[in-house]
């Protein structure tokens, strides 16, 4: 894998014509993947015109403003993050005395939430270079190790049980003196089902170890699935042992991109979360998080669009997206050579694996793709990995078809596909 090429063009010496860049903007998007008819199993989260006419309103209005002046000379975008992190507090249970912070997205909310138990750890234990190490399931996202590489610190990954959880006893076995941060995933994004989180509390408690839970995924899923009436585990500040957790506003919570939560059980810690600097020839520089200028609009489409839903709203939205998920699995069961991975319904991520040597699932998965239905793929096990969102729901019968087409196509040909390495 290698960086994307340059493509050679030249800042044009006049101008172009603004209605000949409007229509290439269009034209472009020819060739991506078509996330109106649920051909994309991630990165949009798309649910009808209405809410897309509403997160572009939003967006629109704070689309010159910039949210790294939020404290200085912008006051409503303070107060649009207050709001933000007050919802946010009631609907993961932080108790009295959390705080939080607002980022770009699941990458800068795990980033902060290592940063900030690092720094925590190197000031108690007085090692201002202390490596210490993080453990997690295998299941955890990279952003953890991201996050790890860039702060020096060291991942260590333990074993999921049969369930495909990370469990208290093989994280304890992996913990020694140097670490400083339990990880868990709510749920994790290979295998869309919750780490075993009441014992990973526990764990922590007993261990006095820094619980962060991952929900980047799942976390404005969660809340509403359970009230649906389905069966979610206890994952969020309920959970004592639960130190800090991040939740996209920018997938279910359906804020326009650049926007996640970070809370922390006790607003106390985030004095090692900011960044401050002052050895320059201008003031005190002063960031809550690792980005600089921030784009305001962002926080504008949260703050909105998280009133405009409300609980109502996201039920509606859940219900669709977990009612599309429901009805893939039972279809993908009655496929014969197919199975969906157990457990599953927990949210809207599943993985289907293929029963039947005479089908080869990467074979299905070119098949899919060629004929615009994008799959991620699963190296282990070998399957199809499935996110699901609401506006799939019109197209689960075309995508239930089209796989049983390429699963008989593929059972006759003999054909053999291969996993692609670069996935997402
Ligand atoms: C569980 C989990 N954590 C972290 C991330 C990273 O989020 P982002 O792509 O917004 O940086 C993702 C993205 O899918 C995720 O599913």
């Amino acid at each position: 894998m290698s960086q994307q090429p340059a493509s050679g063009m030249k800042l044009p010496q006049d101008g172009v014509a603004w209605e000949e860049l409007a229509a290439k903007l269009d034209a472009m998007k020819t060739n991506d993947a078509d996330w109106r008819r649920g051909r994309l199993p991630s990165y949009t989260y798309y649910v009808d015109d209405d809410l897309l006419e509403k997160q572009t309103e939003a967006y629109a209005k704070y689309i010159v403003e910039n949210a790294l002046g939020a404290g200085l000379v912008f006051p409503s975008i303070d107060q649009m993050q207050a709001d933000i992190f007050s919802m946010g507090f009631d609907l993961f249970n932080a108790p009295v005395g959390a705080g939080a912070s607002f980022t770009s997205g699941g990458t800068e909310s795990v980033f902060q939430a290592v940063k900030t138990c690092r720094d925590q750890a190197r000031a108690l234990r007085g090692e201002p270079r202390g490596n210490f190490n993080v453990v997690a399931g295998i299941n955890a996202h990279p952003a953890l190790d991201k996050a790890a590489q860039i702060l020096d610190l060291e991942v260590r990954r333990t074993p999921l049980d049969s369930e495909y959880r990370a469990t208290a006893a093989a994280m304890e076995a992996a913990t020694d003196e140097r670490t400083i941060m339990l990880y868990a995933s709510a749920p994790s994004y290979p295998f869309g089902l919750f780490d075993r989180l009441e014992e990973i509390s526990d764990l922590a408690l007993r261990k006095d170890l820094w619980l962060h839970v991952d929900a980047c995924w799942g976390g404005f899923i969660s809340p509403f699935a359970k009230s649906l009436g389905y069966a979610i585990p206890e994952w969020d500040m309920v959970l004592p042992g639960v130190t800090s957790l991040s939740a996209d506003i920018h997938k279910f919570g359906y804020a326009v991109k650049g926007a996640s939560l970070i809370i922390y059980r006790d607003a106390a810690v985030q004095k090692y979360e900011a960044f401050e600097f002052s050895d320059w020839p201008r003031g005190t520089y002063w960031t809550p998080t690792f980005g600089g200028s921030k784009p305001a609009g962002s926080v504008a489409s949260a703050w909105a669009i998280m009133q405009y839903l409300g609980r109502k709203g996201y039920e509606r939205a859940t219900s669709d997206t977990m009612k599309a998920t429901m009805d893939l699995i039972s279809g993908v069961n009655q496929i014969d050579g197919l199975k969906a991975l157990e457990p599953y319904g927990e949210g809207n991520l599943f993985c289907f694996v293929s029963t039947d040597p005479a089908v080869d699932i990467m074979a299905v998965a070119d098949i899919l793709e060629a004929r615009g239905w994008i799959r991620g793929r699963m190296r282990e096990p070998l399957g199809i990995h499935q996110g699901v969102v609401a506006s799939h729901l019109p197209f689960v019968d075309d995508y239930l078809g089209e796989i049983r087409r390429a699963v008989n196509e593929v059972r006759t040909s003999g054909k053999l596909g291969a996993f692609k390495e670069r996935t997402y």
